[in-house]
């Protein structure tokens, strides 16, 4: 795994440059489904860029990427990578900051490697199965926050008067919605945020949370517990363990549905 982790490091350079051209002179980007949900240029170059870079390897790759192929057959092919190109297109688009790149790698359905690149911010986040999981080079590691100490993330798309929102935005010292999943996560590995909570994630925005959770202690699930799958849209928790059961205690407590 080594060496494929060595060849995946040599990519990123030339990610923060295709970005940061398009930063510099300008993109193109256009509606997908509704105004809100957009694609451009940036993505595009990126998606493009990676899948000739996993082309080009030894053997035969299943790649699942969000601008292209969307439909995973088989979660458990032999090499699998997932894609993310750009996480964080609104914020891209509107900010030109808290978008990152993502990449998953899976033999046989195990996780092996995982990348959380930030272009702009010059971090990278990476894990290697069995080797732990580190940011720019410097090992990460897992900080226990109990609700009132922390900070935690909901996704963009959460909605506020959501009755689990309305239970952390109580219960937590604070909430944060960042705009991306990729931004979210970074800040939970370096322990600012100490979980991060999205209804409804696809494939791509979380396929590298199962290395990252394993390699760390984190606890990465389904909001109601249940395991996560590389297929279809799903809920995720991905923070402290310790965090998560307080949360399930009270709104156990409380008798409300918002597990669901
Ligand atoms: C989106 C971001 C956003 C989340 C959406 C995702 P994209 O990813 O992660 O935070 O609310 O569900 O689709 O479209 O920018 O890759
Ligand atoms: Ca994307
Ligand atoms: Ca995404």
């Amino acid at each position: 795994m080594e060496s494929l982790h060595q060849e995946i490091m040599t990519w990123f350079p030339d990610i923060e440059k295709i970005v940061k051209t398009y930063l510099d002179d300008g993109f193109q980007e256009s509606e997908k489904e509704n105004f809100r949900d957009i694609v451009t240029e940036v993505d595009l170059a990126v998606e493009n860029y990676l899948i000739h870079k996993i082309k080009a390897l030894a053997g035969s790759h299943t790649i699942l990427a969000e601008e292209s192929a969307q439909e995973l057959s088989n979660p458990k092919a032999d090499r699998l990578w997932c894609l993310d190109p750009i996480d964080g297109t609104a914020n891209l688009s509107k900010q030109k900051e808290d978008f990152a790149t993502m990449i998953a790698y899976f033999e046989a359905g195990i996780p092996k490697l995982a990348y959380i690149f930030d272009p702009v911010a010059g971090k990278l986040y990476y894990a290697i199965q069995d080797q732990g999981a580190y940011l720019n080079g410097k090992p990460l590691k897992l900080e226990s926050q109990t609700l009132k100490e922390a900070l935690v993330s909901l996704d963009s798309q959460t909605i506020p008067g959501d009755p689990l929102v309305s239970l952390i935005t109580r219960e937590s010292f604070g909430i944060r919605f960042l705009g991306s999943t990729a931004a979210d996560c970074g800040r939970v590995l370096e322990g600012k945020f100490a979980a991060s909570l999205n209804p409804t994630s696809s494939p791509w925005d979380r396929a590298p949370l199962f290395l990252f959770a394993q390699e760390l202690g984190f606890s990465f699930h389904q909001i109601n517990g249940r395991a996560c799958s590389l297929q279809g849209q799903e809920s995720y928790y991905f923070g402290c363990p310790k965090l998560y059961q307080e949360l399930k205690y009270l709104i156990e407590k409380e008798e409300e549905s918002c597990l669901n």
